[in-house]
């Protein structure tokens, strides 16, 4: 009378995953789709594993599985049921089991992302990137060692634990005595917030800044990634452009007597994406204009270490009395991205801020790594490694320029940047940049035309081409493969 079950499927079961949590699961399936209802017999484990060709205690364990998660009640000699106490579902008999994951939500959401070409990789190709650094010169095998001695050393001290959501105390002591050292900031460990990289320190500043509707400006061209955040608080962006000497303040200026502007997001040390410093004169109006309107200055310093030519212009941050000033700056250039170490720094209450939102997003950052990186630093190991980094992009920056300078005829034209990892190379207008990027793709050079770089439409017809991630060989071997592109009829 009980079992009115048939076990009429045919599992085949998957290797390497036991065999009596695929039947348990598969029953589960069952129960849920609405075949097995409530108060069902199910068979014996004898019968069970006869129909399913598996040893008996195989079947004994997957109904002990299903007694445990609550699918089954056992009613002493009576046999084992679906449990009553489950709610009755509508039987979908013939409905294939669910095979893969959902695409689309069952539940209402906002998709605040335009849907963008995702990138393809090639593999095996040349990548002109954006500017980033050599992972074959960092110093991995130290960095290792480090985290290896502090994980163990933590690990013995029970001290792993949570920690301030500002990040590492000893990251943090050893990065604001590098910021009041060697780039002019007046910091304390208590006013730097360590962040998965400057990515996520834009993210927690645009949250604490924005409102829905408020006008950011920002460097046009310049850095999407930054623009992307702030539209996702409803920011309005308001482009500015950028000459030869940087950021046109007078424009900025223009801009404020128009309407409020709540921020300004900028990358003065090397514009990103031409390359080029902002000038003293122009830093010095555009402190007194952000105070004079109350604009906030996000100024990100992502690759303050690598300047070529004399001493590095100190930051915004360094000049800043009204405390206008949000300067953010992370690892990623000096070391390598995958690292995801940031920080922020700014006025004390907004960093104590910025630490509490942190808190709720990542409660801390990775403080093992942190700490092992702290390490470095008081070793000099991270100094050692700049040096030979910097004498390395200098070498490779040279290597790039005089590549492109000895391309047949004229063909392109660039102004060497006083640092960075990268030239901002420019075509003549009738080269259609896209076209090049795709004869060069089927050679495995890959470049990124710099029209994404722009807010509305380009002003210029030029490529950001990263040098600091490949040998001068590889940098030659590129710029040969683009000449030749150029050449062929119709570029
Ligand atoms: C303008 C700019 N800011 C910041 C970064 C670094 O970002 P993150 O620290 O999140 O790796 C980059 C890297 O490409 C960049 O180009």
């Amino acid at each position: 009378m009980l079992r009115a079950w048939d076990t009429n499927f045919h599992p085949t079961f998957a290797a390497g995953r036991a065999v009596y949590l695929q039947i348990s699961e598969l029953i589960a399936a069952e129960i849920r789709r609405g075949r097995l209802q409530p108060g069902t017999a199910l068979p014996g484990t004898r019968e069970l594993a006869k129909q399913l060709g598996v040893n008996r205690k195989t079947a004994v364990l997957a109904y002990e599985e299903l007694l445990a998660q609550g699918w089954l009640e056992s009613q002493n000699t009576r046999g084992t049921f679906v449990s009553s106490r489950l709610p009755e579902s509508s039987p979908t008999a013939f409905a294939p089991a669910a095979s893969g994951p959902v695409a689309v939500p069952g539940f209402r959401w906002q998709d605040p992302f335009e849907l963008e070409q995702p990138l393809v990789a090639i593999p095996g190709a040349l990548v002109f990137n954006d500017g980033t650094p050599d992972a074959r010169l960092a110093p991995v095998a130290t960095l290792a060692s480090a985290y290896r001695r502090v994980m163990q050393g933590r690990g013995r001290r029970n001290q792993l634990g949570y920690d301030s959501p500002l990040g590492s105390l000893p990251l943090r002591e050893a990065l604001s005595r590098m910021l009041n050292q060697d780039r002019g900031l007046s910091t304390t460990p208590a006013s730097i917030c360590l962040t998965r990289g400057t990515q996520m320190a834009l993210y927690l500043t645009a949250s604490l800044l924005l409102q829905p509707g408020d006008v950011v400006a920002v460097e046009n061209p310049g850095y999407p990634p930054a623009w992307q955040t702030f539209r996702l608080f409803g920011a309005e962006l308001a482009p500015v452009p950028v000459d030869e000497e940087g950021l046109r303040v007078d424009e900025l200026e223009a801009l404020c007597q128009r309407q409020k502007v709540r921020a300004l997001y900028l990358t003065p040390h090397h514009q990103f994406p031409t390359t080029v410093t902002l000038r003293a004169a122009r830093r010095v109006q555009l402190l007194a204009l952000a105070a004079r309107y109350g604009v906030a200055i996000i100024e990100d310093d992502y690759d303050h270490e690598f300047h070529f030519h004399y001493q590095p212009m100190l930051p915004l941050a360094s000049a800043d009395p009204h405390g206008v000033v949000i300067y953010i700056s992370s690892l990623s250039k000096l070391i390598a991205p995958a690292l995801r170490i940031g920080y922020v720094t700014g006025p004390a209450t907004f960093i104590t801020a910025l630490g509490r939102l942190r808190a709720l997003i990542d409660r801390q950052g990775d403080t093992v790594l942190e700490q092992a990186v702290a390490d470095l630093i008081d070793e000099g190991e991270i100094k050692r490694h700049t040096r030979r980094a910097h004498a390395e992009y200098h070498l490779r920056r040279d290597a790039l320029a005089n590549a492109l300078r000895h391309l047949p005829g004229t063909p392109v034209d660039f102004t060497l940047p006083a640092g960075g990892m990268a030239l901002w190379v420019k075509f003549a207008e009738e080269v259609n940049l896209e076209e090049v990027a795709q004869e060069l793709a089927r050679r495995k050079v890959i470049i990124t035309p710099g029209s994404r770089y722009y807010l509305a439409d380009p002003t210029t017809n030029a490529v950001r081409m990263g040098y600091a991630a490949l040998t001068p060989t590889e940098l030659a071997y590129g710029v040969e493969q683009l000449g030749a592109v150029l050449r062929q009829p119709g570029s």
